[in-house]
């Protein structure tokens, strides 16, 4: 039987669930059967799945339907090792990515249990026609002098990066069966 993947992701305005696509495709092609899910429809994570998880970060945050995941599939996932992403910065500046790497870490920290193969932090993608935020940060977009709106749209999500990432991770699960 083909190795069970499942990819869960946490997005707010659907980059991250682009981006989980993309490693769903590339999982799927080293051979594996990969299930590419929104945290919201895992029902449940089978016993010798393997799992990479996936979220944006907001405010130096993790949504917190993503932490409730965390919480809610604990026992699962800390026997096994899952290989996390983590979407954030929208330009290509060192110190952005350093800032959401310690962001990343803290936010993991949270969940001590969980102990990853591998934490990336990954280029993320800012659109201002398309952002989807929870209260109250969509409070920010009704305001007639709204910041965002000024800010360039970017999108620096480095798809080759993304495929050969998941294939390294589809070759690492493969040495494990
Ligand atoms: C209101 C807002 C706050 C954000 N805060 C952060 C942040 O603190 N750190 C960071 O690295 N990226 C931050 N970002 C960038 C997002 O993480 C990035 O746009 C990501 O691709 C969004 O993912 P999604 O489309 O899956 O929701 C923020 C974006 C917005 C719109």
């Amino acid at each position: 039987m083909r190795t069970q993947v499942l990819i869960a992701y946490c997005t707010r305005s659907g980059s991250t669930a682009e981006v989980a696509e993309a490693i769903g495709k590339s999982v799927n092609g080293a051979g594996m059967s990969a299930q590419v899910k929104a945290i919201a429809d895992v029902e449940s994570i089978p016993t010798g799945t393997e799992v990479v998880l996936g979220t944006a970060i907001y405010i130096g945050h993790f949504p917190k339907e993503f932490h409730r995941f965390l919480t809610r599939f604990e026992s699962e996932l800390s026997n096994v090792r899952p290989w996390v992403f983590v979407l954030g910065p929208t330009e290509k500046e060192r110190k952005q990515f350093a800032a959401a790497e310690e962001q990343a870490r803290r936010e993991l920290g949270k969940h001590p249990t969980l102990r990853p193969s591998d934490m990336r932090v990954l280029g993320g993608r800012f659109d201002p026609t398309h952002l989807n935020l929870p209260f109250p940060m969509n409070l920010i977009q009704m305001l007639p002098a709204n910041p965002m709106r000024k800010l360039p749209a970017s999108d620096i999500r480095d798809w080759d990066w993304i495929h050969r990432w998941a294939e390294a991770i589809a070759e690492e699960i493969a040495t494990r069966v």
